[in-house]
């Protein structure tokens, strides 16, 4: 009988692929999710399987913002929180309801691919704009601000996918100024925020909100388990208003009622902060082993180490296309994204995204000296 696919990726036997960006299996928490779900259904509670709130139940969201606060050590309005059903359908519900074919978004050059899609899917005409190691480069932003008006600039401040870094705390504050200088929303993906390695990063986006245009995008998916498909958005009642108040959510209710109702218990049963503990323990680990391993064995490889995320955004510096390498770099079974995947604009050929939170340290050891292997 054929194999049946039972994720969204699948891995061919031996191999080691960097590419993948998404917690293995092996560390989902399916005992703890066991007993948060036990915990939940010994309360006899049959509102967890009816139409929820449309701004997702009172209660998850207060249990949420208090997990928060303690996470940004910064107090969350639960008033200003939205339940989602993950960023993915955050960010093409903000493109139904700001957007319309033909309008502009600012994105950053790199910038996360699959974000590109879902601006793709509502015909939006997408200009890239630099980062450097603290982010967003504001002045070259400006510089696109006088050519294009953009409903939204899409940031990932924190932890960037691909690139590793953060939007530094005196760039945020610029950010803002601009987004009242030129009237755009500022859409910040904040998927990496919780999962920092080393310092703390700045806090969210929203903190730094003047004059209610920040939109910060949380998720359960890095730091609990993606298949939930559960996140928030973190703003201002005035700007979450209509994704409240909007046909999809009056017919349907709230996203995902019922998983946010065990997710209550996995946080009051203070199963998500261990969790993410572990988490964090874990792939410190891994990017310590992993970069010190590029840096032995692929010397040609420059890259910076990243405090947090998923991600080391390598690059050669003699300008190598490095899709050419992926033919190679099969015959030895190890995998790589190249640059160009996270390209509005054709570009960063030269770069390779690694991943450091598929395998366990055994693994990316292993996978280093096979993709050296390509270098000689
Ligand atoms: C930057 C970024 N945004 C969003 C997502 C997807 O988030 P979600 O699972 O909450 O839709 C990912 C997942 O890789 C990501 O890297």
């Amino acid at each position: 009988m054929a194999k049946v696919q039972v994720a969204q990726i699948s891995v061919p036997e031996g191999w080691i692929d960097f590419a993948i960006g998404q917690p293995h299996v092996d560390i989902l928490p399916l005992e703890q999710m066991t007993q948060a779900a036990e915990h939940r259904f010994k309360q006899g509670d049959r509102n967890i399987l009816q139409y929820g709130m449309q701004q997702g139940s009172a209660n998850f969201r207060t249990t949420l913002s208090e997990f928060l606060s303690k996470e940004y050590s910064l107090a969350v309005d639960p008033d200003h929180l939205f339940i989602t059903a993950g960023i993915s359908q955050a960010l093409d519900q903000i493109c139904s309801l700001h957007t319309k074919p033909g309008d502009t978004v600012i994105v950053e050059e790199p910038s996360y691919f699959l974000a590109l899609s879902i601006f793709a899917d509502h015909k939006l005409k997408v200009v890239g704009t630099p980062i450097d190691e603290n982010g967003l480069i504001i002045e070259a932003l400006e510089e696109r601000l006088n050519k294009h008006r953009p409903i939204f600039v899409y940031s990932i401040p924190t932890f960037h996918n691909p690139a590793g870094f953060t939007l530094s705390g005196d760039r945020r504050e610029k950010l803002v100024r601009l987004s009242e200088k030129y009237d755009f929303l500022i859409v910040a993906d904040e998927v990496y925020q919780l999962l920092a390695y080393t310092d703390s990063p700045p806090s969210p986006m929203v903190y730094y909100d003047t004059s209610k245009r920040v939109l910060s995008l949380g998720s359960f998916s890095k730091i609990l388990a993606p298949g939930l498909r559960l996140g928030w958005i973190h703003a201002d009642p005035s700007l979450l208003e209509p994704f409240i108040v909007c046909g999809h959510l009056d017919s349907g209710g709230g996203l995902n009622p019922f998983v946010s109702s065990i997710v209550n218990s996995v946080i009051e049963l203070g199963i998500q902060e261990e969790y993410l503990n572990f988490l964090k323990a874990t792939y410190r680990e891994r990017v310590v082993a992993m970069c010190g391993a590029l840096r032995k064995h692929i010397p040609a490889l420059t890259f910076t180490d990243p405090g947090g995320g998923y991600f080391i955004w390598s690059c050669l510096s003699d300008g190598t296309d490095v899709e050419g390498m992926l033919v190679k770099t099969k015959k030895h079974r190890v995998g790589f994204q190249p640059g160009i995947k996270f390209s509005s604009m054709n570009g960063l050929r030269n770069y390779l995204r690694l991943s450091f939170a598929f395998y366990g340290v055994e693994d990316l050891l292993k996978g280093v000296e096979r993709l050296s292997r390509v270098f000689i």
